[in-house]
């Protein structure tokens, strides 16, 4: 029942009340003073207002205290390329980062990727496949001791052209900000030596389906069409970064400076045009 149905049926019993008084009484009620009527009212105003101020309140969302604001993740999300090397990537901790494709974005919906993972001796093995750095020829990334600890391999399962490219980024990005949400940090490797890639894909695979394929003649490459488009290097991060506001005409080449990688990027200005 609202506040206002509430307030309707008291002044109704209130005028059943009146019916049945005697002239006296009504003189008596007469004399009550003004006051406590004008009393009676603010007090039904107050408690009228706190009411619609409790029905009108918006929700208040309270957001878990590990939960970051996206401008705080993507500030956060650098990409890496020395990490800490106790802290080592589990699979648990990949799948919940591949987990973030079942909720993005893709072209007509086709969900083309798939992904691969490596930790532990697997990772380590394919780390001298991955080049990091260009930029900086003179600094060996990732330092020695310093690799990731753990890969995703993206895969196409349709060659690749523009919208495979399209949602790989949507989807890389998504997985580096999951990853950045758990406290790890990554990045995007185009530069890797595909072959090698394919070869730890395709042997994954090759172990998995030999039933599928035993007898028929087949190989694992005539069955599947998975092509290696992306790594992402993920691990606990060892560095300190800053952003450097830029005009579009500034150089937009990443430097180091004291231990420091500090990033150019073209500010908001310069960007629309
Ligand atoms: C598609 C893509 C491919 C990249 N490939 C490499 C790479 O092969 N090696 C590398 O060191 N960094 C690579 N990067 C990282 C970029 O160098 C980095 O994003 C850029 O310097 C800006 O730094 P930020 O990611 O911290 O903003 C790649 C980034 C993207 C998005």
């Amino acid at each position: 029942m609202s506040w206002d149905e509430l307030r309707k049926l008291d002044e109704l019993r209130n005028l059943d009340e009146l019916r049945n008084l005697d002239l006296k009484k009504l003189d008596e009620l007469r004399k009550h003073s003004l006051n406590e009527l004008k009393l009676r009212i603010m007090a039904d105003n107050y408690l009228g207002k706190k009411m619609e101020d409790l029905q009108n309140r918006k929700k208040v969302v309270r957001t878990k205290g590990n939960v970051k604001s996206l401008d705080t993740l993507l500030l956060k999300n650098r990409s890496c390329r020395t990490w800490v090397p106790s802290v080592k990537v589990t699979e648990e901790d990949l799948r919940k980062i591949v987990a973030v494709n079942t909720m993005i974005p893709c072209a007509k919906n086709q969900q083309v990727l798939r992904f691969k993972l490596l930790t532990g001796k697997a990772a380590a093995d394919f780390c001298p496949f991955i080049k990091l750095g260009a930029l900086l020829p003179d600094m060996k990334f990732p330092p020695e001791g310093c690799e990731p600890s753990a890969f995703i391999i993206v895969c196409s399962t349709v060659p690749e052209n523009k919208w495979v490219d399209i949602d790989l980024g949507i989807s890389a990005q998504s997985m580096l900000l999951k990853a950045t949400e758990m406290g790890l940090s990554g990045i995007c490797i185009g530069a890797f030596n595909k072959e090698e890639a394919e070869r730890v894909v395709m042997s994954g695979l090759q172990a998995k389906s030999r039933s599928i394929l035993s007898g028929k003649g087949e190989g694992v490459a005539d069955v599947f069409f998975l092509e290696p488009v992306l790594v992402i290097a993920l691990g606990k991060g060892a560095e300190k970064y800053q952003i450097l506001h830029i005009a579009e005409n500034e150089s937009h080449d990443y430097f180091r400076e004291n231990g420091i990688h500090y990033i150019p990027k073209v500010r908001a200005e310069d960007l629309i045009i």
